[in-house]
């Protein structure tokens, strides 16, 4: 598959790029300075030994089947005013949890009660978005010899979508689980302070969600 990341210059952008582009996808790095985005994708393909596309966020869109965002959530709504129109009816992943520096470990429920739903206000109708990967550390997703025993909770109102993601989220060595309607993405999201939270006390690097009582196979 080929994959655009927006803003994907950042942490969370280049531990997913290295994952995806690791399981043979290919990968964008998008960013609003297009000399920027090809000299993260250089280094980051120098780095980790692969090799990464970079350039600006419209052609991190025009590039991929399937296209991330993973910005701060005050760029949040800039970003996706600049996008809405070149993602077309294309899977997009929202990643942006709504934090409130400096309060990062208390939950913030943004004007529209979450980062996700106000994406989905600013798109057009057939935009298929679909929130996940709030509760995955940049950290451990940047290291690729590490081996998550967590998961990654997916939700989004078009239920092929999350098929989609939950696949795609498989190759960066993660289950996904489906969680349901766009809306659902308040709780999601709000669990991210939670665990931001319970790094600082129990002193770790990336606490995850594990979801039991569900089926392995599925
Ligand atoms: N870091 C984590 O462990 C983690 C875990 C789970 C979820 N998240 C969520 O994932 C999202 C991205 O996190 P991150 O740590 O990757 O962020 P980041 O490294 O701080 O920023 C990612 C990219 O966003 C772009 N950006 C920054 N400020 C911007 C602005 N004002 N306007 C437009 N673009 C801007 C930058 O790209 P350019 O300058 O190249 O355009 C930057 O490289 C956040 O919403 C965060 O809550 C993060």
């Amino acid at each position: 598959m080929k994959i655009g990341i927006v803003g994907g210059t950042g942490r969370e952008g280049r531990g997913l790029a290295v994952r995806w582009a690791k399981a043979g996808h290919g990968v964008f790095i998008g960013s609003r300075d297009a000399q920027r985005g090809r000299d993260k994708a250089a280094e980051f393909s120098e780095e980790f030994g692969i090799t990464l596309q970079g350039g600006d966020n419209d052609s991190a869109c025009k590039y991929g089947d399937l296209i991330v965002v993973t910005v701060p959530y005050s760029a949040h709504r800039p970003t996706f005013e600049s996008i809405r129109s070149r993602v077309g009816n294309k899977v997009i992943i929202d990643i942006t949890v709504p934090l409130q520096p400096p309060k990062i470990r208390s939950v913030n429920l943004p004007e529209g009660q979450s980062a996700a739903l106000e994406a989905r206000a600013l798109l057009d109708d057939d935009a298929r978005l679909v929130a996940a990967l709030h509760h995955i550390s940049s950290e451990h997703l940047s290291d690729p010899s590490y081996v998550f025993d967590c998961d990654v909770l997916v939700c989004g109102d078009d239920q092929d979508a999350r098929a989609e993601v939950i696949g795609i989220v498989a190759d960066l060595g993660l289950r996904g689980v489906d969680a349901g309607v766009l809306r659902n993405s308040i709780a999601l999201e709000s669990l991210t302070p939670v665990l931001l939270h319970i790094n600082r006390r129990y002193k770790s690097v990336g606490s995850g969600i594990r979801v039991t009582g569900i089926p392995e196979t599925e």
